[in-house]
């Protein structure tokens, strides 16, 4: 009711600034990286594996989609991800040696259940679940687990799922990394380090509020957005483009912004807003020239930059920028801003924001 809301309008915005919360309480007592975080015997598990298939629906799909990045990166392991109604109905080629992570908000989702027994069936008996419900069905299921502490989320549009499914996949990658050898002492000290600094840097991307409410106005004239992102934030832009389409039922998509030329680029004109995920990262120069071609037709630019990144608000190009840059971790603060985007567009549109027209908080029915 009215009097949990407290400051907030809806639910959704309540779980948006409780993300700084919810990752503490998702990283609380993790001391150290070992497997153990994961469940009895999961250094077994972790020796015996040589790949990785995560299985997942919506919001957590895009959780997933952002861990491959990470554990090819980090733990240097092949990793493929799968829509779990897509994977359970398709013939594919099984490993035993595979570690099949299942993630889910609730737990309950029956695609991801029949898919994860799908994998078992075919022979895959290393199961783990990032799931932010201890006693669902999900953590029964699965040999190992990795329980997220987002509290309840009442808002059908995912927020502090999300980023509580990123910290738990985090801390996967890194255990992985540790048993096959490629996370020495100080490698763990500083990623450890960096994710205890997650609640400020995010109390501190949260105080972006006011700006995006300003572009929001803008947005919620328009039927539809593009959005960009390119390596890890690929994933996050896709993240953005779900929100955006869930709660303001505008029209999003979101493209690799080295794939533009091969497509969308067509479809921009000065009436299309291009939302730009711009970390200054190792493609930070590649992704600039990709926001000449959006501007050199006429497109209007908004983007999400890094402290450090050097781009600035010119003729159709609006910046805002984030107040550090974050590394390895990067996906997790810059998703922010988008769910901050989707929803105050969508109070600007006057939708339905928690609950909006045919979707449900969690599909136990295929
Ligand atoms: C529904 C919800 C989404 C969620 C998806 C997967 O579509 O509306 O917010 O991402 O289910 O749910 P899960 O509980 O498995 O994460």
């Amino acid at each position: 009711g009215a009097a949990e809301l407290g400051p907030y309008r809806h639910y959704m915005q309540k779980e948006i600034f409780e993300q700084p919360r919810a990752i503490a309480d998702t990283l609380e007592g993790v001391a150290g990286i070992t497997p153990e975080l994961f469940g009895d015997g999961a250094y077994k598990v972790f020796k015996e594996v040589n790949r990785v298939l995560i299985l997942a629906c919506g919001t957590s799909y895009y959780s997933g989609s952002t861990a491959k990045y990470w554990l090819e990166s980090i733990a240097k392991i092949p990793t493929s991800v799968e829509i779990a109604s897509e994977y359970r109905y398709r013939d594919s080629v099984p490993d035993p040696r595979t570690l099949v992570v299942t993630i889910s908000q609730s737990g309950e989702t029956a695609d991801t259940l029949a898919a994860l027994k799908h994998a078992r069936a075919l022979g895959m008996p290393h199961t783990l679940t990032i799931c932010n419900v201890a006693t669902s069905a999900m953590v029964r299921e699965c040999k190992l687990a990795y329980i997220t502490r987002a509290g309840v989320e009442v808002g059908v549009a995912s927020t502090k799922a999300f980023t509580t499914q990123l910290a738990g996949l985090f801390l996967l990658t890194l255990a992985l990394a540790q048993v096959r050898g490629h996370l020495s002492d100080v490698q763990e000290a500083a990623h450890l380090k960096a994710m205890r600094h997650l609640p400020a840097a995010l109390q501190a991307v949260l105080a972006l509020e006011p700006q995006v409410v300003a572009w929001a106005e803008a947005f919620a004239r328009k039927e539809n957005a593009l959005f960009l992102g390119r390596g890890l934030h690929y994933p996050i832009a896709l993240e953005g483009a779900l929100k955006l389409k869930e709660i303001s039922y505008i029209h999003a998509e979101a493209y690799p912004a080295g794939e533009l030329k091969h497509g969308p680029l067509a479809l921009v004109t000065s009436e299309m807003p291009v939302v730009t995920v711009a970390p200054n990262d190792a493609l930070l120069e590649k992704l600039k020239s990709n926001l000449q071609e959006v501007r050199a037709r006429g497109g209007q630019l908004y983007v999400f930059a890094d402290a450090d990144t050097r781009i600035t608000n010119a003729e159709g190009l609006h910046v805002i920028r984030m107040p550090e840059h974050y590394g390895a971790l990067s996906p997790i603060l810059h998703v922010v801003p988008l769910q901050l985007l989707a929803y105050h567009t969508a109070v600007a549109r006057g939708t339905d924001v928690d609950k909006p027209r045919n979707l449900a908080k969690s599909v136990t029915v295929e």
